[in-house]
C-alpha cells in the first residue's frame, strides 16, 4: 500500500506537467474561403496560445496527425490572457520550407489557465509555487504610468526557474531602447526586455532564484507581460534531492534585442542564507573535529618519538664510545703486532 502511495507520488508532477503541456487545439483546413477559430475559456480563465502552425496533411484531415509536414507561425495575439478569442486564418496555405508542399491547413493548440494562478508584479513580493504565472497590473489591459514593482521566485536549491515569456508589449523607443521595461536577474546575470514577443523560452537564467522588476514611464502605456515560470525538475516528495544538484553551464540566448549584462546587485533572502549554513554546519564540524584528533595524535606521538630518540641518542652514544673503545682496544694491539709504534699515532689521528 504504502509502495504504491509513493509510486503514484513519483508519477504525480509527470501526470500533472503532462496535462498542462498539451492543451487544446482547433484548427481549420485551407479552402479559399475566409475562416475564423474560436476559442472560448470562460471567465475567470486566461486564454494562453501556446503554438500555431501550419502543417501538410498526409491523411487527409484537417488538424495534426503523427509524421505531418508543419511549420510554425511565430506571431503575438492580441487575445492572449483574455477569456476568449477569435482567430481569423489564413485564406491560403503556405509553402512550407522543409518538405516543399503547400500547407493544407492551419492549427492553434492553447490552454485556459485560472486567472487566480497568475500574481500581479505589483501585489507579491516572493513566490515559492512550483509553477505560476506573473503579469502587469491589470493585464490583459493596460498597464499604468510610473509603475516600479518587484517580485522574486524562489525554488528549491536542487531546482532552476524555466522562464517563459508567453506575451510581451511594453514601450519601446526603435533602436533608442527600452521606454518601459522588464528586468530579470538572478546573483550572475540580468536580463532586459521590452518590445513585442511572444512565446518566448529565457535560457539566459538557470538559477533557483531570480528577482523580476517591471518599470513604466509616464509615457504611453501599452498591455505589458504574461510570464510562466515553472522550476525543473520536478521535486520528488520523501526524498531529499540533495545529491543530485543541476550543474548547468549559463547560456545565451539567441535573441538578437535580448540585452544580457553581468550585473553587480545580489539580493539574498536571509531563509535561503540560513539554508545553506545549516546544511554546511554538519561538514565543517566534522572535518574539524577530524583535524583536531589527528593533530593531538600527532604531537603525543611526536613526544613519545623525540622522548625515545632521546634515549637511544644516549644510549647509542655510550655504545659507540664503548664500541670505539673496544675497536681500537682489538685493533690497536693488532697494528702495533703488524706495523709497529709508527702507524699508532696515525690510525688515531685517522680515527678522530
Ligand atoms: C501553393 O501555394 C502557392 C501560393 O502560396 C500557390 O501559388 C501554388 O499554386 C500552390 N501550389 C499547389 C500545388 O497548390
Ligand atoms: C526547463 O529547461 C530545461 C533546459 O534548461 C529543459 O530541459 C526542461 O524541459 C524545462 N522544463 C520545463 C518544465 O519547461
Ligand atoms: C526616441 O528617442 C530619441 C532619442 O532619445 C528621441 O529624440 C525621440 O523623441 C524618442 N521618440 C519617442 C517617440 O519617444
Amino acid at each position: 500500500m504504502a509502495r504504491l502511495e509513493s509510486t503514484l507520488y513519483l508519477l504525480l508532477p509527470l501526470l500533472n506537467y503532462l496535462a498542462k503541456s498539451t492543451g487544446e487545439s482547433i484548427s481549420e483546413c485551407f479552402t479559399g474561403e475566409q475562416k475564423t477559430l474560436r476559442i472560448n475559456c470562460g471567465s475567470g480563465y486566461m486564454l494562453r496560445i501556446t503554438n500555431t502552425f501550419y502543417g501538410f496533411s498526409n491523411s487527409n484531415t484537417c488538424s495534426f496527425r503523427a509524421g505531418d509536414c508543419t511549420q510554425l507561425e511565430h506571431t503575438p495575439y492580441p487575445c492572449t490572457g483574455r477569456d476568449s478569442c477569435l482567430i481569423t486564418v489564413p485564406r491560403s496555405g503556405k509553402r512550407l520550407d522543409n518538405c516543399d508542399k503547400n500547407s493544407t491547413y492551419f492549427q492553434v493548440q492553447y490552454t485556459c489557465d485560472p486567472v487566480i494562478e497568475t500574481t500581479d508584479i505589483c501585489q507579491s513580493s516572493v513566490l515559492t509555487a512550483q509553477r505560476g504565472y506573473i503579469s502587469t497590473p491589470r493585464f490583459p489591459s493596460n498597464y499604468r504610468d510610473n509603475l516600479d514593482c518587484l517580485t522574486r521566485i524562489r525554488v528549491d536549491p536542487s531546482q532552476q526557474i524555466n522562464l517563459t515569456v508567453i506575451d510581451m508589449d511594453l514601450e519601446i523607443n526603435g533602436t533608442y531602447g527600452c521606454k518601459d521595461w522588464m528586468y530579470a536577474f538572478n546573483q550572475y546575470r540580468s536580463v532586459t526586455l521590452c518590445g513585442l514577443r511572444f512565446n518566448e523560452k529565457l535560457t539566459t537564467l538557470q538559477s533557483n532564484e531570480i528577482s523580476i522588476k517591471f518599470q513604466s514611464n509616464e509615457l504611453t502605456n501599452k498591455k505589458g507581460f504574461w510570464i510562466l515560470y515553472e522550476a525543473w525538475p520536478p521535486l520528488i516528495p520523501s526524498q531529499p534531492s540533495t545529491t543530485e544538484r543541476l550543474t548547468v553551464p549559463p547560456q545565451i540566448t539567441t535573441s538578437p534585442e535580448v540585452q544580457t549584462t553581468k550585473i553587480a546587485p545580489l539580493i539574498t533572502s536571509n531563509t535561503a542564507v540560513s539554508n545553506t549554513k545549516e546544511e554546511k554546519l554538519p561538514f565543517v564540524a566534522i572535518v574539524s573535529s577530524v583535524i583536531g584528533t589527528l593533530t593531538f595524535i600527532l604531537i603525543v606521538l611526536l613526544i613519545i618519538l623525540v622522548y625515545r630518540w632521546w634515549n637511544d641518542k644516549k644510549d647509542t652514544s655510550y655504545k659507540r664510545k664503548s664500541q670505539d673503545v673496544e675497536y681500537l682496544d682489538t685493533r690497536n694491539p693488532a697494528y702495533r703486532s703488524s706495523t709497529g709504534t709508527e702507524f699508532s699515532g696515525v690510525e688515531i689521528y685517522y680515527n678522530r
